[in-house]
């Protein structure tokens, strides 16, 4: 078998109902993972699970910011080989229409439900020593801030943070925890973003990225990455994808 293979990997997807989530999950089925996709949207879950590779695979919705429906869904997985987090939302807002509501709604989805869920991964021991890589998906905007994004940055900001020490209390279990921070990939979420400000806008990223707009695959080819015994001394780090 060769190291960038997933074959005899059980791997935990989140937002596997759309954008990079999905086509993540769909990766790691051609790699040969075996695969329990979550969200909300049980639809659009299950497009998901028609196309991926294989039929050893599981949905189980659940919104995850619910405490209750992250314990049912943490209660019924089997020991994992790795996690992939793609929960978020992008709700933007100049800094002076920020309120309580707007910080709470961000952090819940972006940074509480990852963050949660690895708790109850922790204490239902679902997480497999020797052999387990969790990865997160933050953002490029840590790095290259833009105006409206001051919660979502700093939720990804948290995000980052709460990877690394998770790397560091996990490391004598060899269990890996990474973050990769693309920039703007072509997923629904970006459409929001045209639709909530402009074409124009999109069209002004795009220009500013290194390598242009990127593609779902781009991402999730990383992530197989990180998720494969390929990687497997790599931990507490932060890709950057698409450039600066
Ligand atoms: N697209 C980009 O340009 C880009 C760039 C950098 C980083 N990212 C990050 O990559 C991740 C995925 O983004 P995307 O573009 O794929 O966005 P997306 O298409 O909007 O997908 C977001 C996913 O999060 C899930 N989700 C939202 N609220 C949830 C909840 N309460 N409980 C459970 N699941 C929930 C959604 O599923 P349901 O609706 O079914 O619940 C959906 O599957 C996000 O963290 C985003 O910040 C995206």
């Amino acid at each position: 078998m060769n190291d960038f293979e997933l074959k005899n990997k059980t791997i935990l997807v989140t937002g596997a109902s759309s954008g990079l989530g999905k086509q993540c999950a769909i990766t790691i089925s051609r790699y040969g993972g075996s695969l329990i996709i979550t969200g909300r949207n049980e639809q659009r879950l299950k497009e998901t699970l028609d196309l991926l590779k294989g039929n050893e695979h599981k949905m189980i919705a659940a919104d995850l910011t619910s405490e209750e429906e992250t314990a049912r869904l943490a209660g019924q997985l089997p020991a994992l080989n790795g996690v992939l987090y793609s929960t978020g939302i992008s709700d933007l807002n100049p800094a002076r229409f920020i309120t309580k509501e707007t910080i709470e709604k961000t952090f819940r989805i972006s940074f509480e439900a990852s963050v949660l869920l690895t708790s109850k991964l922790l204490a239902g021991k679902k997480l497999k020593k020797n052999d387990c890589s969790l990865v997160f998906i933050s953002s490029i905007s840590t790095r290259y801030p833009f105006v409206g994004g001051a919660m979502y940055i700093s939720a990804k900001a948290a995000l980052e943070g709460y990877a690394r020490v998770l790397a560091l209390e996990l490391a004598p279990k060899r269990i890996r925890s990474n973050c990769i921070a693309p920039a703007f990939v072509k997923t629904p979420m970006l459409d929001d973003t045209a639709e909530n400000y402009s074409e124009e806008a999109v069209k002004k990223i795009e220009e500013q990225q290194l390598l242009g707009l990127g593609e779902p695959e781009d991402v999730a080819n990383t992530a197989v990455f990180f998720l494969s015994d390929a990687s497997r001394w790599i931990t507490a780090t932060n890709l950057i994808l698409g450039g600066g």
